[in-house]
């Protein structure tokens, strides 16, 4: 949508002019899936179409938010303790974002706000770039590592999802990043793919028990932890092999442990322009999420190993939480216009669902300009 038809909505909806406009992507993962929540490096890259947000500040102390998404609106108090699952949906993010901002350092005043978020593609973060634009629009000062956190604890306590910090780093900061997520410390991977491109394929599968099966793999992990002593997951990465395990709990943490050796080779293959070698590396990652850290789904699969068998394709994997949502391919970039439609007839031959395949580039992260 232009800058003049997003003021004119907001003139519509709330009866003067707005004064900014923030800008946040979406996210898909390269490589490094379900790690960041333990300790682990992963490799995000931010994309286009995510969230953009007009706002005003409105001199009262509420928030008042009407998203195009929904053609739904709400109006809070600024306040530190809204309760979670109150609304049992959208909002529900709103009230986080509102609540963990006033018990920060940030100062919330009054704003009018209206969002607007790309057509819905599933699993790349939607909820993240929703809670990050709204958050920089209300406190714009804060640092985007503050931000981050604030939007992962909105995850935590309002999604009662117990994500890690990739999703909001990774749109906070854009491009792609090799992000530490233990440390927060990161490095700005050369976004430059030149002769290859990163092909999103939308499966159309709803995430559906996500959130319940992402929680039932941390607490797999938390019990992992105990068994060697660990209080916590935040190193796991790190920790030695051991024969100890139940093997269930054993396949677990051999996806953990050898995705974030993946990572590390994935970072060196990316730097060095080993196409190849990221291509073969994202493909053994689905391998392990598929079988041993078994967050997978037949929806995935089924576009992960058609995608596989196209010529210029040289990898493939689910992206993100998993249970449906999307799957990326890497691929030489003139062979997409050949395969895409072929992998999607084939797709959807197989499913009954018809998918959605774009092309994915680096995006800038969160940005705010006055409008
Ligand atoms: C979701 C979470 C992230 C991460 C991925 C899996 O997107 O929000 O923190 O754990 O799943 O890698």
């Amino acid at each position: 949508m232009t800058e003049n038809s997003l003021k004119a909505q907001f003139r519509t909806v709330f009866d003067r002019a707005p004064s900014w406009r923030v800008n946040a992507p979406s996210r898909i993962n390269l490589i490094g899936e379900h790690i960041d929540y333990c300790g682990g490096r992963v490799l995000p890259m931010a994309i286009q179409g995510g969230t953009t947000v007009v706002s005003a500040e409105n001199d009262s102390d509420m928030i008042r938010v009407y998203t195009e998404r929904f053609s739904d609106r709400v109006s809070l108090k600024i306040r530190p303790d809204h309760s979670p699952g109150f609304y049992g949906d959208w909002r529900d993010y709103v009230a986080g974002v509102v609540s963990c901002l006033s018990r920060s350092e940030s100062r919330v005043v009054g704003h009018d706000l209206y969002v607007t978020q790309s057509a819905g593609t599933a699993g790349l973060s939607t909820s993240a770039s929703f809670c990050l634009a709204l958050a920089k629009s209300l406190s714009p000062k804060s640092s985007e590592v503050e931000l981050a956190r604030i939007c992962q604890q909105v995850e935590h306590e309002f999604a009662r999802v117990q994500c890690g910090i990739m999703d909001q780093m990774s749109i906070a900061l854009g491009g792609v990043i090799y992000l530490d997520c233990q440390a927060l410390r990161w490095q700005v991977a050369s976004s430059d793919l030149d002769d290859v491109v990163v092909v999103v394929m939308d499966t159309g599968k709803a995430r559906t028990l996500a959130g319940s099966a992402y929680n039932e793999r941390v607490s797999e992990l938390h019990q992992v932890a105990q068994s060697f002593g660990a209080e916590d997951i935040d190193n796991l990465v790190s920790a030695p092999a051991t024969d100890f395990l139940p093997p269930h709990l054993a396949k677990r943490f051999r996806h953990v442990t050898t995705e974030h050796r993946r990572v590390a080779q994935a970072f060196e293959a990316i730097q060095s322009r080993d196409w190849s070698t990221l291509g073969q590396l994202m493909t053994a990652s689905h391998e392990s999420l598929r079988d041993d850290y078994e967050v997978s789904c037949r929806e995935l699969d089924c576009m992960v190993e058609l995608a596989l068998k196209q010529d210029g394709v040289l990898g493939a994997r689910m992206t993100g939480g998993g249970f449906g949502g999307c799957a990326i391919a890497l691929a030489e970039r003139l062979s997409v216009s050949q395969w895409m439609p072929v992998v999607a007839a084939a797709y959807q031959q197989q499913t009954g669902i018809f998918p959605d395949l774009f092309e994915a580039e680096p995006a800038p992260g969160l940005s705010r300009q006055s409008c």
